[in-house]
């Protein structure tokens, strides 16, 4: 059986980077609510629609709705070897519908990782992330600079402007850091250091605990 794992952690702190490459290497989906709602948003769907407001100011789409899609989602046949959830769940109502969607199933989440960076590195990384908009690639200015021939193609997201970043991370203190002691009393918190080190480094740890 495979993992069913969190990825929790500030806005910027590397979720969908090393998700990315866990989901590749572990064979299961990576689920990524916010990549949901931004294709969504590029397709111009209803859902789109109703999230946009939410998106572009930095706030949270109600819990409710993004449970539902969630639910919708891991049911699908490709979760039933494990999964790697990305940015879901984001607040402690979030976190307590997962859980009891998941327990009415004989099932739990095997591991919660936390990657803990602090705010001041938070601001600088995503003022440099660009994304390659045909291939969904992240990369990062500073950190991972894209190849000379497609810098021109990338764009930079919406909601990584230095205000809307505040918001976000205003945002996560507030009600998303909350569920690192919901799955720290479940036991399956893993804490990584995710400040100063490479994404290469950072995976290394995450295998590492993950054993
Ligand atoms: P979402 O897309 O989830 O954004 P986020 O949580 O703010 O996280 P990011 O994607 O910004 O950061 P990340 O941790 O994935 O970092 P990354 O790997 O890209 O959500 C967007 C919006 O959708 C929310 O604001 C909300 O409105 C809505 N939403 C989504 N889920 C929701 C939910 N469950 N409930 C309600 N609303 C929801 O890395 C960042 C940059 O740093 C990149 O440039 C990368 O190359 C670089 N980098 C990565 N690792 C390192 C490293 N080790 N060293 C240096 N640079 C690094
Ligand atoms: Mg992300």
């Amino acid at each position: 059986m495979g993992l069913k794992i969190v990825m929790l952690g500030a806005p910027g702190a590397g979720k969908g980077t090393q998700a990315i490459r866990m989901a590749q290497e572990m064979g299961i989906p990576h689920i990524s609510t916010g990549d949901i709602f931004r294709k969504n948003l590029r397709e111009g769907t209803d859902l789109g629609k109703e999230v946009q407001k939410y998106l572009d100011s930095g706030a949270l789409v109600p819990d409710q709705l993004t449970c539902d899609i969630v639910a919708d989602r891991l049911v699908e046949e490709d979760c039933a070897n494990g999964y790697i959830l990305d940015g879901f769940p984001r607040s402690v109502p979030q976190a307590e519908m997962l859980t009891r969607f998941l327990k009415e199933r004989g099932e739990a989440i095997d591991a919660a990782i936390n990657i803990d960076v602090p705010d001041e590195e938070i601001v600088g990384r995503l003022s440099a992330r660009r994304s390659d908009p045909e291939t969904g690639a992240v990369y990062n200015l500073i950190f991972n600079p894209p190849p000379a021939e497609i810098a021109e193609k990338l764009i930079q997201r919406e909601d990584d402007k230095p205000e809307t970043v505040q918001t976000r991370l205003k945002t996560y203190h507030e009600t998303t850091a909350p569920i690192i002691g919901f799955y720290e009393k479940l036991g399956v918190l893993k804490n990584i250091p995710g400040s100063n080190a490479s994404p290469d480094e950072i995976y290394k740890r995450i295998m590492i605990i993950l054993g």
